[in-house]
Formats: structure tokens, sequence, C-alpha cells
């Protein structure tokens, strides 16, 4: 099962990633996890992708559509994998699906969470992640057991730092400018669903797994 979860930031494609792979037991694949993992350790990939992340601006697609491809050729993806981030250009998605022919694959399944401008405002600025382990919770929505501390391995919880206002005001225009046609695009190629992510994490889950089926 090959899959991709597209939407604008704060949407929940990491929350919905976390289910989907627990469930379907498929690697998660998130170019900004990639990224963020790189700038934490310090690497020449981190130092470029910070300049852009910072920003709120995408990485160049010479640098994503590499990377990518390296984590899709890895053994755990043989029998399928979850894409959340990637792609986020046409640029990208043709690149993806010139990869994937060659090696006699397709993409399965586009899902696609819409969510309005208010409430992604509201989860970007709000949401905590475990700085050890990557879950994700928010201070109002989602919030841990013990304030600062996440529930699954009691690691430190922090802000991202792409996540204050005028950087997601920002990344939600990039999305809207370059990652919005490849709604279009998936449209054209017949495999994507249109889903709504206002509707509670639980709920949205239950959709997605209507559609991916048991
Ligand atoms: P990336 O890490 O991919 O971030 P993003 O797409 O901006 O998405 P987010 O991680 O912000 O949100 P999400 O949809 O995963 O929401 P979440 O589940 O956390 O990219 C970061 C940067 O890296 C980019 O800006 C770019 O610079 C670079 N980059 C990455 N990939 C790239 C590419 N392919 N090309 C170029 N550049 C690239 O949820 C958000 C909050 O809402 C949480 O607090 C959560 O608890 C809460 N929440 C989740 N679901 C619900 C729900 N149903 N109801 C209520 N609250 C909810």
């Amino acid at each position: 099962m090959n899959l991709i979860l597209l939407g604008p930031p704060g949407a929940g494609k990491g929350t919905q990633a976390a289910m989907i792979v627990e469930k379907y037991n498929i690697p998660h694949i998130s170019t900004g996890d990639i990224f963020r993992e790189n700038i934490k350790n310090g690497t020449k990939l981190g130092k470029k992708a910070k300049a852009y992340m910072d920003k709120g601006e995408l990485v160049p697609d010479s640098l994503v559509i590499e990377i990518a491809e390296d984590r899709l050729r890895k053994e755990d993806c043989k029998e399928g994998f979850l894409l959340d981030g990637f792609p986020r250009t046409v640029e990208q998605a043709v690149a993806l699906d010139a990869f994937l022919a060659d090696e006699g694959k397709k993409v399965d399944h586009v899902l696609d969470i819409d969510v309005d401008k208010p409430e992604l405002l509201k989860r970007i600025t709000g949401r905590r992640v475990c700085q050890a382990c990557g879950a994700t919770f928010h201070v109002t929505g989602m919030p841990p057991k013990v304030e600062g501390v996440c529930d699954k391995c009691g690691g430190e919880l922090i802000q991202r730092a792409d996540d204050t206002v005028e950087t997601a005001e920002n990344r939600i225009e990039v999305y809207n400018s370059q990652t919005k046609p490849l709604l279009d695009y998936y449209d054209r190629a017949g495999n994507i669903a249109h889903l709504d992510g206002a509707i509670g994490k639980d709920n949205l889950f239950v959709k997605i797994t209507e559609i991916l089926g048991e």
C-alpha cells in the first residue's frame, strides 16, 4: 500500500500518519522530520534546509526529491509506505511518479486533509512535540497528562521553531500557491480522497480506514 498524505500545515497529517502506520504496518516518511533530524544533528543538509524552514519556505525540489528517493529505496518500503509532506510541488509529484514507475510501483491512495485557516493557526501555534520520540500534542486540544512532559516516553515537549504565527501564516500561503495545484494533479489521476480534517482525529481516522480497508 503506497500512500500520500496531503494537506496544509497543521491539518493533522502527522497525527493521522502515526495511527495509519501503526494499523497498516508501513513506514512513515516525513520529509519535514528528516530535515528536523538533520538540523538537530548539525549536518550540511540540515544547515541548508533550516534557512528555508525558518522562513516557512519550501526547501528546493532538487534537494527534497533526492532525499525522498533515497529513503524510498530502503528495504522497509518494499511492501508499502506512507509519505507525509512529500510531494509538495507538481515537480516533486512528477519525479515521484517517474521513480515509482521505474520500480514497477504506483501511488495507490492520496489522502487530502482539509482544514480552514483560523483552525490551522490555532493548531499550529498550540502544537507541542516530544523532543525524544516526536509524539504530537496540543496545549488545549490534545494536552499531555503532565504539562511539558510526553505521555508516551516522558520526554520534554517543545514548540517547533516554525510554529510562530508569522511563519505559520507564510507556510499556509506557500501551501496555497505551491502545493494546492497538486490536488488537481491527483484529481486527474483519480486516486485522491478529499477529507474534512475538522471532524476530530478519531472520526477522521475511521474515514481513512474506510478508504484503505481493513
Ligand atoms: P512538515 O514537517 O511537513 O510540516 P507541515 O506540512 O507544515 O505540517 P505540520 O507538521 O505543520 O502539520 P501536520 O499536518 O502534520 O499536523 P499535526 O498532525 O502535527 O514541513 C515543515 C517544513 O519542512 C516546510 O515548511 C518546508 O520548509 C520543509 N519541507 C518538508 N517537506 C518538504 C517538501 N516535500 N518540499 C519542500 N520543503 C519541504 O497537527 C497539528 C496540531 O493539530 C497538533 O497540535 C495536533 O495535536 C492537532 N490536531 C491534529 N489533528 C487534529 C484534529 N483532527 N482535531 C483537532 N486537533 C488536531
